[in-house]
């Protein structure tokens, strides 16, 4: 795993750009933790989210269907179709008590990397 810090944020190499579909996602593991990423080429954008959807605690968030609300990017779990936004996390489908973790994304060249903050790295390395 390549990794580097920058402010408060450790950068670790998610994988290649191919790696990833076209308007899909994939599953990517830093230490215990699965992340969800996700590259929305219809917007030419990349977001990344955690796995674990919260309404039944399924690992599917990465399944899941991306689209648009309003202009905002969106993921729907494949399990109940609760919908997410991708920008800041909380459901837009009418559920105010759980909502996804969002991290932040860079592209290096034809590398992805996913952006984790530093207390919750060090958090993880002492695991
Ligand atoms: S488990 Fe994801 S919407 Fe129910």
């Amino acid at each position: 795993m390549s990794v580097n810090s920058t402010q408060n944020i450790t950068w670790f190499k998610a994988c290649e750009k191919e790696e990833v579909p076209d308007n899909g996602g994939v599953c990517v593991k830093y230490g215990e933790e699965q992340i969800a990423l996700f590259h929305f080429t219809r917007r030419n954008e990349w977001f990344a989210s955690q796995n674990l959807c919260p309404h039944r605690q399924q690992m599917a968030i990465s399944r899941g269907m991306i689209g648009s609300q309003g202009g905002e990017p969106k993921v729907a779990c494949p399990f109940h179709k609760k919908t997410f936004s991708l920008i800041d996390g909380r459901c837009l489908t009418g559920d105010d008590t759980c909502g996804l973790k969002i991290y932040p994304v860079k592209l290096e060249g034809s590398q992805v990397y996913i952006g984790i903050h530093n207390d919750e790295a060090l958090v993880e390395a002492l695991a």
